[in-house]
């Protein structure tokens, strides 16, 4: 295993960094519609109501499509892991059909989005396969790909790949795409300016009040008065429905090698074994392919990262031998309790607030059928599947019941459990230069950072969520929240929500 010198961070944002920023609003506005989050949920959404003649403000907290969007792996596939027989056992097969139509239907759209736009973004035609080495897993392959064939899908049950090792069975869907989502996405961002739409960046949203006009407040104060809100920040910046019960962050690291065209997968790859291992390749430079591994997942704030990113790469060198790995980077995702998206009115008493969440790991085609979901909504538009996305659906509560009471006892562990594993924690002293600690003086708990300097600096270790008790990945230099995964810069300030509040600074000699 080779590393070039310096590992940089996500390739996605090296090779379509953002630009000069756009500034927040200048004072308070008044739109049709204001869309929280430029990710690729909130900025097809915006350009899908430009395009039909609303007047649209995007608000994103921090850069256009550089956060969880900036860290996927681009795939646009309808075939999610082992979700199809799932759907058919839990809810039926023309719920499953509709899945299948819908994610279709979004991959479909962006393909005509790249011709229609011209786009550049490395779009490239290719098959999704989900597979096992265990042949004890051959049997649930079998079944998803009878259950993908019977929704409407192309699938095919295999036993032959190209992957340089042998499988027990996979399931090989024809007709999906990989892309370059930065590229995409800035060029969609490019078009939506083109015909009115405005995007505000470094601008964070953190109030709402529902009514006609519903009002977002932004962290400068500026007051944005829309008819229609619609809240796609990955995890929901605001929740009046309890979204929180039925929504896990995942966090998924990304290791990225050099690999010589012959020798790099041309179809995409997951497997549910070994915590998830997914597999693609996207062109490079010098006539070589970047292979992207993904991997590890667990939940923010819990273990070590670096042991994870040392096992995935080693688990990638393994497989296809000596591989020069030059990225490395995390993504997030937030998996509901039934499997299927959160895409549709905000809460069961909402008129003019909607929101997008929950598409696991699936966010490319779910972003994407999310910006068409939302925008006919919005427009009165019937379609055919919004009662299955419908983030107000009742009755898979009852289905979800083992998963709804796992999650929440999960919670409950961490917010009560880690209040007292700190109890006896490290002393600042014993904190070596790039590590965090939650230390307690006192009755209180404070997270404490050492810099490379050695100056060390503290903030409340409780995060500003819920109220959780953060831990520091010292991989990742952040706090994380493992209750429903904020994470926080050292010094306090939010990398990610639904934290929208700095960790408060401390004084440990108070
Ligand atoms: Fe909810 Fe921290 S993210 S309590």
């Amino acid at each position: 295993m080779n590393a070039e010198t310096a590992i940089r961070g996500s390739h996605w944002l090296e090779t379509a960094p953002p630009g000069d920023p756009a500034p927040p609003p200048s004072g308070d506005l008044t739109v049709d519609v204001a869309v929280v989050g430029a990710g690729i949920a909130g900025l097809s959404t915006a350009w899908e109501l430009v395009r039909q003649g609303r007047e649209v403000a995007v608000l994103e907290a921090g850069r256009v499509a550089a956060g969880v969007t900036g860290h996927t792996t681009a795939k646009l596939t309808a075939l999610h892991t082992l979700v199809y027989d799932h759907l058919r056992r839990t809810r039926g097969p023309e719920v499953a059909r509709l899945y299948a139509v819908s994610q279709t239907a979004a991959i479909r759209h962006a393909s005509e989005i790249v011709d229609e736009l011209g786009i550049d973004c490395e779009w490239e035609e290719t098959a999704a396969c989900t597979y096992a080495e265990d042949p004890r897993r051959a049997g649930a392959l079998r079944a998803e790909a009878e259950a993908a064939r019977e929704a409407g899908l192309p699938a095919e049950f295999v036993t032959e790949t190209e992957l340089p090792f042998a499988v027990a069975g996979a399931v090989r869907v024809s007709g999906q795409a990989q892309f370059h989502p930065r590229k995409y996405l800035l060029a969609l961002t490019d078009d939506l300016r083109r015909r009115g739409g405005t995007v505000y960046e470094n601008t964070r949203v953190v109030g709402l009040s529902e009514g006609e006009p519903c009002v977002l407040r932004t962290d400068a104060g500026a007051a944005v008065r829309a008819g229609e809100v619609v809240i796609a920040t990955h995890y929901p910046v605001f929740d009046r429905a309890l979204l929180f019960t039925r929504l896990s962050p995942r966090r998924e690291l990304v290791v990225a090698a050099t690999i010589d065209e012959d020798r790099a997968p041309r179809d995409m790859y997951i497997t549910p074994e070994r915590a998830t291992r997914s597999v693609r390749s996207a062109p490079y430079r010098d006539g070589r392919r970047l292979l992207i591994v993904t991997g590890e997942h667990f939940v923010p704030g819990t273990g070590d990262a670096e042991e994870r990113f040392a096992r995935l790469s080693g688990w990638a060198d393994d497989r296809f031998a000596g591989l020069t790995f030059t990225h490395r980077w995390a993504t997030q995702d937030n998996d509901s309790t039934d499997s299927v998206p959160l895409v549709g009115p905000f809460h069961p008493g909402s008129r003019h607030t909607y929101v997008a969440t929950g598409f696991g790991g699936w966010g490319m085609s779910g972003g994407i059928m999310a910006g068409r979901l939302l925008s006919d909504l919005i427009n009165g538009r019937a379609v055919a599947w919004d009662h299955l996305y419908d983030p107000r659906r009742l009755a898979p509560v009852v289905r979800e019941g083992v998963s709804l009471l796992k999650h929440q006892a999960q919670v409950a562990r961490h917010f009560l459990g880690d209040r007292l594993s700190h109890l006896t924690g490290p002393a600042p002293d014993d904190i070596p230069p790039g590590h965090g600690a939650v230390v307690r003086l006192g009755t209180r708990q404070y997270a404490v950072h050492r810099d490379e300097s050695g100056s060390l600096q503290a903030v409340s270790a409780r995060c500003t969520h819920l109220g959780c008790i953060v831990s520091f990945s010292h991989a990742e230099q952040a706090w994380e929240c493992p209750c429903h995964g904020s994470r926080f810069t050292p010094d306090g300030r939010v990398l990610q929500g639904p934290a929208v509040r700095p960790l408060e600074k401390r004084d440990i000699a108070e």
